[in-house]
């Protein structure tokens, strides 16, 4: 850490929503309020199992990943024209934009939708230009992250990737998520070695639920750059000292985890534990129409059941600006501003 600031604790809360921040663990069908839900399935004509926006709300008591996916794609089926697509990411960059988010690398998942019926074209070009509408309306830097849903078969995932490369420059890489269990990134091996060829960014969903090894094969055999969650890390000590010397990045998200009972309550999250231990560790959000906050709620929350101070603050804005896929000049800026609110927030008198 090169900053010390020295702020008033009662001025955490304020810095916490103002200082720049990439997010980089955001799945878009996640970010569907049961408002927009209920507003699309009217748009489209499509039926819900669900009388009200209250009686979906009210059904979002998960015990587990699976427990959650089943509802999360329930909510997607609402999703049919590429202005539903366009809205959806809007509406997430609208309230990211509102959070000091200044980057934003947005994952999809494409099968959820082809499945149905939906054109790729239709699911891409609807998201990428929310993305340059961002940018311009709003200058947040905003881009694609293609996920493969690893409860279903590598050869899906290989026709996924090959349909979506008519669209090559709408994204910037390929992730997996979807459940964990029983799907070890090794099932992947052959889609990821494509993707690499193709020059496209690698990350994977690994240690959520699932164990330490998942984490060392999305390392070792799919090659990632970034493992999404990742928390389980802290039961390997090996692997805690390899992501640390390697500064592989951690896409953490608190409130998630305490939704999906990952972690029985706030104040038991290790985020604090793997920053202090070295890990570029970030905070993000995932699913935040389900799990209860955006990016900015999750450090609020994750920090007023930990203890951690502005220290941890800055380490994990600038973890999560070092760990993006944006190009260097941009990344030179936002650490610029991220110093300037610290500094603007350490001044005496401010
Ligand atoms: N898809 C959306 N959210 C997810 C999560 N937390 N884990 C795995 N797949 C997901
Ligand atoms: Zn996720």
């Amino acid at each position: 850490m090169t900053l010390s600031p020295n702020i008033a604790p009662e001025r955490l809360p304020e810095l916490l929503c103002a200082m720049p921040k990439a997010e980089l663990h955001i799945h878009i069908e996640g970010s569907l309020e049961p408002e927009m839900i209920f507003a699309l399935a009217a748009r489209n004509g499509v039926a819900l199992p669900y009388a009200s926006v209250e009686a979906l709300r009210s059904a979002y008591a998960f015990t587990d990943l699976q427990s959650f996916l089943d509802i999360y794609y329930a909510g997607a089926s609402v999703l049919l024209h590429e202005q539903d697509f366009y809205d959806m990411a809007r509406a997430y960059l609208e309230r990211a934009a509102a959070d000091n988010v200044v980057r934003a690398e947005i994952f999809f998942d494409p099968q959820t939708h082809t499945a149905r019926g939906v054109p790729m074209a239709t699911v891409v070009q609807g998201l990428h230009r929310a993305c340059v509408d961002a940018r311009r309306e709003r200058g947040i830097s905003a881009e694609l992250i293609l996920c493969f849903l690893r409860h279903l078969s590598e050869e899906d995932a290989l026709a996924t990737l090959e349909e979506a490369l008519a669209y090559r420059a709408l994204f910037i890489g390929v992730g997996l998520d979807s459940s964990e269990l029983g799907h070890p990134p090794e099932k992947f091996a052959r889609v990821f070695a494509r993707a690499r060829a193709l020059g496209l960014h690698l990350v994977a969903h690994a240690g959520e639920e699932g164990p330490p090894a998942y984490i060392w094969s999305a390392l070792d055999v799919l090659g990632v750059e970034r493992i999404d969650h990742g928390v389980q890390a802290q039961h390997d000590a090996a692997l805690m000292r390899r992501l640390a010397g390697e500064r592989i990045a951690l896409t953490v998200c608190p409130l998630s985890n305490q939704k999906l009972c990952v972690f029985p309550d706030l104040a038991q999250h290790n985020l604090r534990q793997l920053l202090e231990a070295g890990l570029c560790a970030t905070v993000n959000s995932d699913d935040p129409a389900y799990f209860g906050g955006y990016v900015n709620e999750n450090f609020l929350r994750v920090f007023a059941a930990t203890g951690m101070d502005a220290r941890h603050a800055w380490q994990l804005a600038r973890n999560s600006i070092d760990a993006s896929f944006a190009g260097e000049t941009d990344k030179q800026a936002w650490r610029t501003q991220l110093d300037a609110v610290f500094a603007r927030f350490a001044a005496p008198g401010a």
